[in-house]
């Protein structure tokens, strides 16, 4: 698949070299197309494989599927420049808050994409930190890393499910993408809790005591 990526930041990086290097045709976009050229060549080797750079427009239109890597601060303005090219594909939107402590859920980042640029978006990604993206698998005590996505076009997610199992991860259905606000809230509060010192991980019970299913016989 051609992906045309928004960014050319760690997580366009870290994400467009794994996909690169499963036989995808990955494009990343930048502000300063010095530094971007820099990155694609540099993600190129790592890859085995050519990775492009362009402007914001060039990945809009290259890829069959987008990806919105930016920052907050940069998303309205990238979203701009990208243009209508995005309109009815499957974009990806891996971004969170720029202050997860001041996360505001009646206005998720997911919405806003949509909105503005018309494309079957898809959030996911958002939950794990970048260097969890460059490993390959990721799989953790003998387990893929479950991955969860929100999106209400069936092409574009199942797109989105092909690029999750790329990286050796296991797709997971979250609903549509009125729940992607949900899925920012949680990557804000799980970030709030790894940077206070926590193991969040393990605030988690495992599944048979999760109260969905028949909880195991007690004494
Ligand atoms: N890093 C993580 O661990 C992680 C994990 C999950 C989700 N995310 C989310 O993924 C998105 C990208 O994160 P990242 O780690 O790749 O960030 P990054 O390394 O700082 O890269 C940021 C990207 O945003 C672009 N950008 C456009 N306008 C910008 C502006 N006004 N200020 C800053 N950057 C601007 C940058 O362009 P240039 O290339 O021209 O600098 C760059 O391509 C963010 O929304 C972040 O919250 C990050």
């Amino acid at each position: 698949m051609r992906i045309g990526i928004l960014g050319a930041g760690d997580m366009a990086d870290a994400l467009g070299t794994q996909w690169a290097r499963a036989g995808h045709e990955v494009l990343i976009s930048g502000r300063d197309p010095g530094r971007s050229a820099a990155r694609a060549e540099r993600m190129s080797a790592r890859a085995g494989a050519v990775v492009r750079a362009g402007t914001w427009a060039e990945a809009a239109g290259f890829g069959q599927a987008g990806v919105v890597a930016v920052r907050e601060a940069g998303l309205l303005a990238t979203l701009q420049a990208a243009g209508a090219a995005l309109r009815g594909k499957p974009l990806i939107d891996v971004t969170n808050a720029a202050e997860p402590a001041a996360y505001d859920p009646t206005r998720s980042l997911a919405r806003r994409i949509s909105d503005i640029t018309g494309a079957h978006v898809v959030k996911g990604f958002n939950l794990c930190h970048v260097d969890v993206w460059r490993m390959t698998p990721p799989v953790f005590d003998g387990r893929p890393l479950a991955v969860p996505l929100c999106g209400d076009d069936p092409a574009a997610l199942e797109a989105a499910r092909t690029l999750v199992a790329d990286l050796g991860c296991t797709p997971v259905d979250g609903g549509g993408l009125e729940r992607a606000a949900q899925l920012e809230a949680t990557a804000a509060f799980m970030i709030g809790l790894w940077f206070g010192g926590a193991d969040a991980q393990a605030v988690l019970p495992p599944l048979a005591l999760s109260g969905a299913h028949e909880p195991p016989a007690y004494d």
